[in-house]
C-alpha cells in the first residue's frame, strides 16, 4: 500500500527497500475497465473480410462475429485470461474483463472462473451473458460476477430486453455497464443514465441529448478508440463534447478477438489524443482514476495517493506527453502491482 507521497529528500523511512525511478516517469497502473480477455482463438480471417468490405454486424448476422468465438470457446477444455504478463508489460495493473463467449450456464461460469483464476494482474469480473438469467445467478449465490453488461445496439440486443435483464441485476446487487450506441444511437446511453449504469461503453454513435443526459448522470463515459481504428472507421465518440458537457470519459481497450485485438493501452492514449483530440493529461486520467470508477474501485486504485495499493508503472521517458507520442511503442521499464515487482524490463 502507498504509505506516503512526497519529495525524496523528505522520505521518512530511508532504511525501507528502494526502487530508484530517478528521471522516469512514475503513473498509476492502467485500469484497462473494458476488455473480453477470454478467449481461444484470433479472427484474422475476419479481420481480412472486413478489410475487403463486409461491415462486422453483417458477420455477425452470419453467425460469425461474436457466435465464432463462442463456439471455439465452448470447445475450449481450460479457458484463461490472454496475455495477463503482456498487460503488465505494457503498464496495465487492472483490467475488467467480460464473459459472454459461453452464453451457455457451464461455460459462462467457465469464463467467470477464469477470471477469477488471474494471477499478479487484478481481474474484475462482468457477466456478459445476455440472455434469460439461468436460475443459477438468481440468488448470485456464487458471487462469480461483480457487473453485468449488455451489448445494446440493433442485431444483438434492444432497450426492452436489456431493461428486463437490469431488473434482475439490481436484485443481485451487481453493478451495471452497457455496450451502448457502439454504431448506432438506439437508446443505450440513455438507458445507462435510467438504470443508474457504473459505465455506458463505447459511444461511437451517441446522439447530441443523451450527452447532456450522461454529463448530468454519474455515469462514466468509457471511450474505446482502439475499437473503431481496428474496424477501419474514422468516425470515433465525441470525446471533446463529453468532456466539455461535464462528463466523466474513461479509456480502455476492448480487447477481445473480433473488434480489437489489442491490450495496449498506451496505445488507446495515442488514438484518443489524435483521433478525439484528448489532451496526454486527459487520456491519463480517463485511463488511471476514471477508469477506476468504472469498476467502483476509485478508493483503491488508479491514483498515487496514502492509503491506495501501490499499483505502479515506470516509464524510461521523460515527459508524460511521451507515453501517447510514441505511438505503439513500449516504453514501460518496470510495473508493480500492490508494491511487488511484476515486471522489469
Ligand atoms: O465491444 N460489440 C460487442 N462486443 C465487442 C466485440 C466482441 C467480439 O466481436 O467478439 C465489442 O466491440
Ligand atoms: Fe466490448
Amino acid at each position: 500500500m502507498i504509505q506516503w507521497t512526497g519529495p525524496t529528500d523528505r522520505l521518512p523511512d530511508k532504511g525501507a527497500p528502494q526502487f530508484d525511478a530517478s528521471g522516469k516517469i512514475v503513473l498509476p497502473g492502467f485500469v484497462d475497465s473494458h476488455t473480453h480477455a477470454v478467449f481461444s482463438r484470433t479472427r484474422a480471417d475476419e479481420f481480412e473480410w472486413r478489410i475487403q468490405g463486409t461491415p462486422y454486424m453483417d458477420i455477425l448476422a452470419r453467425g460469425g462475429g461474436i457466435l465464432s468465438t463462442v463456439k471455439t470457446v465452448r470447445e475450449t477444455p481450460t479457458l484463461r485470461v490472454q496475455f495477463p504478463n503482456r498487460f503488465l508489460e505494457f503498464g496495465t495493473t487492472t483490467i475488467e474483463a467480460k464473459s459472454g463467449y459461453g452464453l451457455n450456464l457451464e461455460t459462462e461460469i467457465r469464463i467467470l472462473e477464469a477470471i477469477r483464476s488471474v494471477e499478479k494482474l487484478e481481474a474484475v469480473p462482468t457477466y456478459l451473458g445476455a440472455h434469460a438469467l439461468p436460475p443459477e445467478f438468481h440468488d448470485n449465490r456464487r458471487k462469480l460476477a461483480e457487473f453485468c453488461d449488455v451489448f445494446v445496439e440493433p442485431g444483438a440486443f434492444n432497450t426492452n430486453e436489456a431493461r428486463r435483464i437490469f431488473a434482475a441485476t439490481r436484485s443481485l446487487g451487481m453493478g451495471i455497464k452497457l455496450h451502448a450506441d457502439e454504431f448506432e444511437s438506439s437508446g443505450g446511453a440513455a438507458l445507462a443514465v435510467e438504470v443508474g449504469a457504473t459505465s455506458a461503453d463505447h459511444l461511437g454513435a451517441i446522439a447530441d441529448a443523451d450527452i447532456s443526459r450522461i454529463a448530468k448522470s454519474s455515469v462514466v463515459a468509457t471511450l474505446l478508440p482502439a475499437t473503431l481504428f481496428m474496424l477501419g472507421h474514422s468516425h470515433y465518440a465525441p470525446a471533446r463534447k463529453l468532456i466539455e458537457s461535464g462528463a466523466a470519459v474513461a479509456l480502455a481497450t476492448d480487447f477481445n478477438p473480433g473488434t480489437s485485438p489489442t491490450l495496449n493501452m498506451q496505445f488507446v492514449l495515442s488514438l484518443a489524443c489524435t483521433q478525439m483530440k484528448m489532451t496526454p493529461a486527459e487520456a491519463i486520467v480517463a485511463a488511471t482514476i476514471n477508469g477506476a470508477c468504472a469498476v467502483r474501485r476509485e478508493h483503491r486504485l488508479g491514483s498515487i495517493e496514502a492509503g491506495k495499493d501501490a499499483d505502479i508503472a515506470v516509464y524510461d521517458l521523460a515527459d508524460y506527453r511521451e507515453i501517447p507520442y510514441f505511438a505503439a511503442v513500449n516504453f514501460c521499464v518496470a510495473t508493480l502491482k500492490r508494491g511487488e515487482l511484476v515486471w522489469k524490463q
